[in-house]
């Protein structure tokens, strides 16, 4: 099979790696909606993190066709990539406090899963890699400043440290081999999906149920909060017009203290701060994280458009409307990993 780029930039066959995943399943629906000439792959190991529910609109539409299975099962990948010309590497494992409990899945699956998926992309000739990574790979800021690309490495937890190890991979198979590679590094995503192990859908699942709502430490850590839809779009504008070898920074300048988006949360359900928990800190906390994305906007044109309070409020609203989801995904696994977590903290 002849694999070609479309005359409008954009790829013909795409394998989304992790798209049965929180931000993965809104890309394959982005890409679903705004490149309908394009077929897209699905590769997930459906993990406690994998949810096919989250792309049940797919399921029926011809361009889309999900297969289960690991990043790192060179077989597998080796006959998916001969049909494909581009990859787009969502799939990791994600969570921060799980990379303190456990680390070594997360040198699996981050590390080695993306280096044997770089070397299968290498010997197919894919035309395009881009590797899906976070502002987090740049350690801590003090009260002032933001990351840009040039900001030096500098992980702090095994995850970051995980998804910089696969950084530094994706630049040397560019630099050595020269495989198109682009990487993107976003701040904390928001939106409908996000499995409640995360901070603003655990506030939300906790509050909703009258639970306590744990709050790190003096609550005060600063995270730059950025609608999924947002991060997306910016995900396919690198793909697509991004240079190869380059690094973007993707982020909406929406810096707040964790304390005050519990507090928002506790006020759009009407529930009062009195179930606010103050808890023992996470060890290594980094203090503040915010994203200088104006690389993103001088060279690709790509803004944030989404109002912080609206896809607050709405993503609020999603979770009340799929009770069900939220009731499924958190028996089970969530259960034992929330007692671990949480009890006697
Ligand atoms: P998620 O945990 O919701 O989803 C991860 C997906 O990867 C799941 O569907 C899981 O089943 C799949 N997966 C895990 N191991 C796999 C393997 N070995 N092979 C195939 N599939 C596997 O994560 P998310 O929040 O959607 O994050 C997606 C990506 O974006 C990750 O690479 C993460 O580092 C990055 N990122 C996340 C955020 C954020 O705020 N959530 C911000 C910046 C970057
Ligand atoms: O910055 C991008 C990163 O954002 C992504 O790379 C990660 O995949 C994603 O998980 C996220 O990491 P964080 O550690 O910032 O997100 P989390 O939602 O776990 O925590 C956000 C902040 O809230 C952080 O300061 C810790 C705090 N927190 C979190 C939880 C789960 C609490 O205070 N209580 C909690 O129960």
């Amino acid at each position: 099979m002849v694999i070609m780029k479309n005359t409008n930039g954009n790829f013909q066959r795409i394998l989304v790696t992790g798209g049965a995943g929180f931000i993965g399943s809104h890309f394959i629906r982005l890409l679903l909606n705004e490149r309908p000439s394009s077929e897209v792959i699905n590769l997930d190991l459906l993990t406690y993190a994998g949810n096919l529910e989250n792309l049940k609109d797919a399921e029926s539409n011809p361009k889309y066709k999900f297969i289960k299975g690991d990043i790192g099962n060179r077989e597998l990948t080796t006959q998916i990539l001969s049909e494909v010309d581009a990859v787009v590497n969502f799939a990791a494992e994600s969570h921060v406090d799980r990379s303190i409990l456990g680390p070594e899945a997360f040198i699996q699956t981050n590390i080695v899963g993306t280096q044997r998926l770089l070397d299968v992309s290498k010997q197919n000739k894919v035309k395009r890699f881009l590797q899906v990574s976070t502002d987090e790979v740049y350690g801590s800021l003090g009260a002032e400043g933001a990351f840009t690309e040039d900001t030096p490495l500098a992980p702090n937890s095994p995850y970051s440290a995980s998804k910089a190890a696969a950084d530094l991979l994706c630049r040397a198979y560019h630099h050595t081999f020269a495989l198109d590679v682009v990487i993107t590094r976003c701040s904390n995503n928001y939106g409908p999906n996000q499995f409640p192990e995360k901070l603003i859908p655990l506030m939300i699942s906790n509050a909703r149920s009258d639970k306590p709502l744990p709050v790190y430490g003096d609550g005060l850590n600063v995270r730059d909060w950025i609608h999924v839809e947002d991060h997306c779009r910016g995900i396919l504008a690198v793909l697509e017009n991004g240079q190869s070898g380059e690094v973007y920074n993707i982020g909406s300048n929406n810096e707040w203290p964790n304390i005050q988006i519990v507090k928002k949360i506790l006020n759009e359900l009407k529930k009062p701060e009195s179930l606010i928990k103050f808890v023992a800190d996470r060890p290594g906390h980094d203090r503040r994280y915010a994203i200088n994305s104006s690389k993103m906007k001088n060279q690709l044109n790509w803004e944030p458009k989404i109002d912080f309070s609206e896809g607050l409020h709405k993503t609020i609203d999603w979770y009340l409307k799929n009770d069900a989801w939220l009731r499924r995904v958190t028996s089970g696994e969530y259960l034992k990993y929330y007692e671990t977590q949480y009890s006697n903290r």
